[in-house]
C-alpha cells in the first residue's frame, strides 16, 4: 500500500510513522508513506496557503488552489482509491473502516489546519471524510498518523503471529480479554489458574468469556452494534 499525505507540518508526522510496527511495515516494503509539505504549492513567495474566510469570523481557511495543485500533481503519479480529508465532522474511525481501507492500494490523506479547508476541495476531490473522535485537534496530522497506524498494521505480513490483529479488541465486536505475564504471583495477586493449566481449548473458552464480560461492563454498545 502507498499513502501520500498533504500537510503544512510534515515534521509532525515523522516520528509516529518511523518507529515500531509502522517502521517494520515500511522496512518490509509493505507500506510506503510519503509526506508532502503543502507550501511547495503556495500561491506566493511568502508560502501562503491560507486566507481569511468569506463572511467574516475568526480563523483562516486553507485555500483551494494550493490543495488542488498538490492533489493534481500527486494524481499524475498514481490513481487514488480514496482521497481522505481528516476532519472532526467526518465519520468516526472504527475498526471496520480501518479494515476496509487496508484493502486499498493508494490513499491520499489531507490534513486540515486552522478553520479547515475550502469547501470546494471537499466537494470536488475528497471521497471520504474521517474523524478520529469527537474532539478537536490543532490539525489533521495526528489524526492522519492514527489512521495510517490503524490501517498499516492490518496489511498482510506486517504483524507476526504474536501481534496478530485477529485477537485485537473490536475485531469481533468484543474487547480483548485480560492478559498476564510472569511472575505467576505478584504482590500476592495470582494469575488465574486456567492460564497456567496448559489446556488450550479451556483457555480459549475462558478468554472468550472474559472478553464478553469485559465488553458487557465497559462497552455494552458494541454488543448491540452489529454494524461494526
Ligand atoms: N482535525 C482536527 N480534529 C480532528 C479529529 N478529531 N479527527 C480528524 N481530524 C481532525
Amino acid at each position: 500500500m502507498h499513502i501520500d499525505i498533504i500537510t503544512v507540518l510534515p515534521e509532525l508526522l515523522e516520528s509516529p510513522l518511523s518507529h515500531s510496527i509502522m517502521k517494520r511495515a515500511q522496512d518490509k516494503g509493505l507500506l510506503t508513506v510519503q509526506t508532502h509539505g503543502l507550501r511547495k504549492w503556495a500561491v506566493n513567495e511568502y508560502g501562503q496557503v491560507d486566507d481569511y474566510q468569506y463572511g467574516g469570523g475568526a480563523g483562516m481557511v486553507m485555500m483551494a488552489e494550493p490543495l488542488a495543485n498538490a492533489i493534481d500533481e500527486l494524481s499524475k503519479e498514481r490513481t487514488f482509491d480514496e482521497v481522505i480529508y481528516l476532519t472532526p465532522d467526518g465519520e468516526t474511525l472504527t475498526q471496520k473502516i480501518a479494515n476496509t481501507l487496508s484493502l486499498k492500494e493508494n490513499l491520499l490523506l489531507i490534513c486540515g489546519h486552522y478553520k479547515g479547508i475550502d469547501q470546494r476541495i471537499r466537494e470536488h476531490y475528497v471521497t471520504r471524510e474521517i474523524s478520529i473522535g469527537d474532539y478537536v485537534l490543532s490539525g489533521g496530522e495526528l489524526a492522519a498518523a492514527v489512521l495510517v497506524d490503524a490501517v498499516g498494521r492490518l496489511l498482510p505480513g506486517v504483524l507476526n503471529d504474536e501481534t496478530s490483529a485477529l485477537t485485537d479488541s473490536f475485531q469481533d465486536n468484543l474487547l480483548a480479554p485480560p492478559v498476564y505475564t510472569r511472575p505467576a504471583e505478584w504482590r500476592g495477586m495470582k494469575v488465574p489458574d486456567i492460564l497456567l493449566s496448559g489446556h488450550t481449548a479451556k483457555i480459549e473458552e475462558w478468554r472468550h468469556e472474559q472478553a464478553v464480560q469485559r465488553t458487557k461492563e465497559k462497552r455494552p454498545d458494541l454488543l448491540e452494534d452489529e454494524a461494526l
